[in-house]
């Protein structure tokens, strides 16, 4: 390729970015300490002698919660509105995330707990946890392509324990691990999403995954275009028909120390497409889809979250499967009214080269379905549709399943990591609409109800396993800062299916509706 790319350019700066946290009961050396400020009541004793709340007031500070007023001095002292408190932890998240932009020029950042943890509404743990999450991911900036990258880094966070609080500093220590690595989690999935497309097209992925497994713990196979012949992964390959770059599948597994038959299984399926152009039914042109890089966002969130496990504890076994190629146009490209055999010998007549996502989903979903270790449960997560976005917007994720342990399980980890997920009926009265004349399914259906479209096909392919399907077309992607966002990628669904596999349960047999 006649294309110039430094061969020293990284995929993943956020892996060798370190980060300092430490747990202690003052705020010593720190460039910025976060005051935390109520709209109403006594301000707070860490707020500088002579600042009033009529002084408060005229600066335009009233405490609302996300609002910052920074009052100069060493350290700048940084005061934070929490409006009635902060009694939840994405309420906490939001606050150190707002301190930590406020604070942009500092590399050294100290936020007192105190209060929050002796409060009792958030254990010192999940404290120090969100609070880690929170500053970490707020100063993420995606920069390895500037030729002067122009962001202060995070080098050091004290989380101050002080008084009564000072006794839970072993906890919040176990948090702050957590913490730091969940937040890298996420942001190596960000660093996945932002690298433009031929600097990451499948092939690099596939590699920088093989390179990365052992450090993680994580055993990685890789397929190229010959062995996913062999498969008859013609979803895949179906997508991939019109680029010049081959495909790749990436399955990795996750063992947890001990294993029995007995342990659980879990298997997670991304959408990896490195970018879609949307084939020969060819997206308009228009700034916005450069997004389009993104696609890939689902296998990122699924390798991302997977190389938390070893150190979160999972005990549940966990096989991923990544499903990559682009999505281009060509001579050689997939037709409308061309009929696609997916693994497992389903037919699929392509009406729209634009769906391609649930082509390259439903091999993925049929191969975890054959696994001589049947999963227990079987979630996926995709960039799937328009639709989704256009019901939920940009900060809740679309949620099918056909099984409510495994609902109730992934929003409990929306819940806990603010990834926000809203169940959507998995209604089969609309599956007729995915009827073809020549072949055994269409690639779509109508016009109204597009995710929900796109979740009753992959419905197809689970063989009535219990299933869960995260459609993450709105929330990959921040238009602007925003809290804990950062512009860009959000490494959406790193973090949720981290926390949900560590605390994956089987659900019960007979649980399932489909
Ligand atoms: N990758 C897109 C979905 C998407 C849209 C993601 C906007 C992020 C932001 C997907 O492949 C797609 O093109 N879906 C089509 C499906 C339609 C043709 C049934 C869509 O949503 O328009
Ligand atoms: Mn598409
Ligand atoms: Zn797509």
């Amino acid at each position: 390729m006649t294309v110039v790319i430094d061969p020293a350019f990284d995929p993943v700066p956020s892996l060798s970015r370190e980060v300092a946290v430490s747990v202690s009961d003052d705020a010593e050396g720190a460039g910025a300490v976060a005051v935390f400020v109520l709209a109403e009541g006594e301000l707070p004793a860490a707020v500088p002698p002579g600042i009033d709340r009529e002084a408060l007031a005229a600066a335009g500070f009233s405490g609302k919660s996300g609002q910052t007023l920074v009052v100069p001095g060493s350290p700048l002292t940084v005061l934070v509105g929490t409006g009635k408190g902060l009694s939840t932890v994405p309420q906490l998240r939001d606050a150190v995330a707002s301190f930590t932009r406020a604070a942009r020029e500092i590399s050294h950042l100290a936020v007192d707990l105190s209060e929050v943890v002796a409060g009792g509404g958030i254990s010192a743990e999940l404290a120090a946890q969100a609070a880690t999450e929170g500053a970490v991911l707020a100063r993420y900036r995606y920069d390895a392509l500037k030729s002067e990258p122009k962001t202060v880094q995070l080098d050091r966070l004290n989380l101050v324990l002080g008084g009564e609080a000072a006794d839970a500093a072993d906890a919040a220590e176990i948090g702050v691990e957590r913490g730091l690595i969940l937040a890298r989690t996420a942001s190596l999935a960000r660093d996945l999403g932002n690298t433009p497309p031929r600097h990451l097209n499948a092939v690099k992925f596939a590699q920088i995954i093989e390179q990365l497994a052992p450090q993680f713990g994580l055993e990685v196979e890789v397929f190229d275009r010959q062995q996913l012949m062999a498969l008859g992964c013609g979803g895949l390959l179906g997508v991939n028909a019109g680029s010049t770059e081959e495909p790749r599948m990436v399955k990795i597994r996750y063992t947890p120390q001990g294993a029995t038959d007995e342990t659980a299984h879990l298997a997670l399926i991304g959408k990896g497409i490195m970018y879609d152009s949307g084939g020969i039914s060819l997206k308009p042109s228009n700034a916005m889809h450069a997004a389009m890089k993104l696609d890939m966002m689902g296998a990122a969130a699924v390798f991302a979250s997977m190389t938390s496990l070893r150190e979160l504890g999972a005990t549940t076994a966990v096989t991923g499967w990544l499903m990559c190629t682009d999505n281009m146009p060509s001579g050689s490209a997939t037709k409308l009214g061309d009929v696609l055999t997916i693994r497992g010998g389903t037919t699929v007549e392509v009406k729209n080269t634009d769906a391609e996502g649930r082509l390259v989903m439903a091999d993925g979903l049929v191969l975890a379905t054959e696994e001589s270790r049947r999963p227990d449960a079987i979630v996926d997560i995709a960039t799937l549709t328009g639709a989704a976005m256009m019901a939920l917007g940009t900060r809740t994720a679309a949620m099918l399943a056909n099984n409510d342990s495994v609902a109730e399980q992934l929003q409990a980890a929306a819940d806990l990591t603010d990834e926000n997920t809203w169940r959507m009926p998995l209604d089969h009265r609309y599956r007729d609409q995915l009827k073809s004349e020549v072949a055994d399914l269409s690639n779509i259906g109508g016009q109204y109800a597009g995710a929900i479209l796109a979740g009753l096909f992959l419905n197809e392919f689970v063989d009535g396993l219990p299933w869960g399907h995260l459609d993450i077309a709105g929330t990959m992607q921040a238009e602007s800062d925003d809290l804990w966002r950062s512009t860009g990628s959000t490494g959406f669904g790193a973090r949720l299916l981290a926390e949900f596999a560590t605390a994956f349960e089987a659900p019960a047999t007979g649980d399932d509706e489909s």
